[in-house]
């Protein structure tokens, strides 16, 4: 059988995407950095639900690394017909005061490697009946954010290449799918050191189970775009009908520490 390949799979929103297929008995490979939180993760997927998982520990914020990724699932002869490309983190703060390297580190991870991945596996997964894209962008990716402009443009970039590759893929045995989740209950604000923010994100969250859910539905039934729920549907709406100066401005707000 063919396997869910998932990028981000340690922790929050790609391991709960994971043990959501792995409760449909879809086969899991899981990829991330923390290799003995993977291995953890994968006995878990196999003794729960009864799945074929197998991981592979690796930075993916580096160049080229779909390749590396393709020559361990030819290595290891596995099939996959799902691709979820959902690593990711933010960084907060004013340009002026976050690293480089960093920068462009989340830059790579979140845009070049999430389209290369795309890219690179869509030949393993046209071999299959039906084969499924599912992209992770973010509620941030509908306006411009300050102290997030960089991730929220990041995020930008994956839901309009989605788009498109949605279109391109149309009438073929790949449907692509991009999901913008609103705030949720995971690592990322530790990630983002949005500390200071914590207690305000905690309102408005929701658990990664949900979001998990809702995006494989969605997947499944070949939604171009999902928004979890209507809060952040809402914002999104309302972010192509006001002037940009005013959703920026909210963006800024909702960012902002408060004194
Ligand atoms: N949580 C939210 O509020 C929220 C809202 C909107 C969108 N999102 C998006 O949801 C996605 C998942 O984030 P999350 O909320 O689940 O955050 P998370 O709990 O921090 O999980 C991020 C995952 O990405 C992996 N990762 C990070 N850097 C990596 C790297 N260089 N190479 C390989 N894997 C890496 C992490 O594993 P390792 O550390 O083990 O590598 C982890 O498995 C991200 O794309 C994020 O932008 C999150």
């Amino acid at each position: 059988m063919a396997y869910a390949l998932i990028t981000g799979a340690s922790g929050g929103i790609g391991w709960a995407m994971a043990r959501e297929l792995a409760s449909r008995k879809h086969d899991i490979l899981l990829l991330a950095r923390s290799g003995e939180i993977l291995q953890k993760n994968t006995e878990e997927l196999k003794q729960k639900f009864g799945v074929q998982a197998d991981y592979l520990a690796l930075d993916l914020s580096v160049p080229d690394v779909a390749l590396k990724v393709l020559d361990w699932l030819k290595q290891k002869n596995y099939s996959i017909d799902i691709l979820i490309n959902n690593a990711g983190y933010a960084l907060w703060g004013n340009l002026n005061d976050l690293g480089r390297d960093d920068l462009n580190r989340m830059m790579q991870l979140n845009m070049l490697t999430m389209s290369d991945m795309c890219k690179v596996m869509l030949p393993l997964l046209q071999n299959n009946q039906h084969g499924y894209i599912l992209n992770v962008s973010s509620a941030s990716a509908y306006q411009a954010v300050p102290t997030i402009s960089t991730y929220a443009a990041t995020k930008a970039f994956v839901l309009l290449f989605s788009r498109g590759l949605t279109s391109e893929m149309k009438g073929t045995n790949v449907s692509v799918s991009c999901i913008c989740p609103g705030p949720t209950s995971t690592g990322f604000i530790d990630r983002a050191n949005m500390g200071p923010l914590k207690d305000k994100a905690e309102k408005f969250s929701v658990q990664p189970e949900v979001v998990a859910r809702i995006g494989i539905n969605g997947m499944y039934a070949g939604r171009a775009e999902i928004i979890p729920g209507a809060l952040n549907w809402l914002g999104a709406k309302l972010a192509e009908i006001l002037p940009k100066v005013v959703s920026e401005s909210i963006g800024a707000n909702l960012y902002k520490v408060k004194k």
